[in-house]
């Protein structure tokens, strides 16, 4: 499926000279560094960082600890990567994690915990908005009897699907897994959204995690990038976990420039990306064929939901103006991001509007 929409993407711009500029709606993945990222990255001083002896390196991951109220932090690849090395350094072969069934550890990282460390996961079913009780958490931490993995830790995401989640209810969960003596990580890929949205700091609503993954590819704007914080120990003994599964680079502070220029110019930009989402949603409104959910704790995301008939022919249209979405069924996730302007929402308005004028005419032309 991801292989299908960028090789879709790339259709929809041509080749070469010709390639146009698209209006690519799929995920705030899909940003290009700006000229002033690139120009950190040139500028990057640089050491071997398996040393520890990149300046930038260290620049980032003081900067990432000190945003998120932590003591240390660590610098690597990917999201998907720094959760794990969350997961494998908090819990032991045979010890289970507590989360979410549709946070991205469990449902979208290639249940990298069990496969490469042992580690089980506890789903449990999420409510409509993406979050967890405290009474489910607590009833699927499971009593000491050797028939039973060890409960260890519970993982937590914000936002999910875009939703700022319950800051009181994230909260309890984190008491009642200290009082039973678990750990809890917080997937914060986009946790400076969460933080923009509710006028919070993003420490604030870290601050009853042991430990946070924050993303710097997604809405902050960087080609690559996540830093994983916690107490300094947990860090120290993360190093190892990153070596192990192949995330120790070398003069990588090129990369983490644009993470430092990222938490420097991007975080409360991500207020222009919340705001876009909300016009969007107004705009696509008028066509209640459409099916568009954004509710005010959004961000930067809203949902369509065409109708089946509807669905390719939609793509293909906007495809042809231009503008892509992710082939999703029946829902269609859109996610405004730093490379989606004013001009760009107001496009993709009249360009869905065309698309139900022409689908109007033809059925009035097939009635008649
Ligand atoms: C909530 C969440 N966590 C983690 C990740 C993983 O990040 P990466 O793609 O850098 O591995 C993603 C990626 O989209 C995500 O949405």
């Amino acid at each position: 499926m991801a292989m299908y929409e960028g090789m879709k993407a790339d259709q929809a711009a041509g080749a070469g000279s010709n390639r146009r500029r698209m209006i690519d709606l799929r995920s705030d993945t899909v940003t290009r560094p700006s000229a002033g990222m690139r120009q950190a990255m040139a500028d990057a001083e640089v050491g071997d960082d398996v040393y520890g002896e990149d300046p930038t390196v260290d620049a980032l991951q003081a900067k990432a600890a000190e945003l998120l109220g932590k003591e240390a932090g660590l610098f690597l690849p990917t999201g998907t990567q720094s959760n794990l090395v969350g997961l494998m350094t908090h819990c032991q072969r045979g010890e289970e994690y507590i989360v979410g069934d549709c946070y991205h550890i469990f449902h979208d990282e290639a249940a990298g915990a069990a496969v490469l460390a042992s580690i089980s996961p506890c789903p449990l079913i999420t409510d409509d908005k993406g979050g967890l009780s405290v009474d489910a958490v607590q009833m699927a931490i499971k009593a000491d009897d050797p028939h039973y993995a060890i409960s260890r830790l519970v993982c937590l995401e914000n936002t999910v699907s875009g939703r700022v989640q319950d800051q009181d209810t994230i909260d309890a969960i984190a008491e009642m897994a200290h009082n039973r003596g678990m750990s809890v990580h917080l997937d914060g890929a986009r946790l400076m959204n969460a933080a923009v949205a509710s006028n919070c700091s993003p420490a604030h609503l870290a601050r009853n995690a042991d430990t946070v993954s924050l993303c710097l590819s997604k809405g902050l704007g960087t080609p690559v990038g996540s830093v994983l914080c916690g107490p300094r120990d947990f860090i120290n003994r993360a190093f190892r976990a990153r070596k192990m599964l192949g995330g120790a680079m070398r003069q990588v502070g090129v990369l983490a420039a644009c993470g430092l220029y990222a938490l420097e110019h991007n975080i409360e930009r991500l207020a222009d990306d919340h705001r876009r989402a909300t016009r969007m949603a107004e705009g696509l409104s008028r066509f209640p064929s459409l099916g568009v959910t954004h509710d005010p704790d959004h961000t930067n995301m809203l949902f369509v939901e065409p109708r089946d008939e509807d669905h390719a022919p939609l793509l293909e249209h906007l495809a042809g103006e231009g503008i892509v979405f992710a082939a999703q069924k029946p829902a269609i996730r859109l996610v405004t991001h730093l490379d989606i302007s004013d001009e760009d929402v107001e496009t993709v308005i009249t360009a869905v509007g065309d698309y139900y004028a022409k689908a109007g005419k033809s059925l009035a032309a097939a009635g008649s």
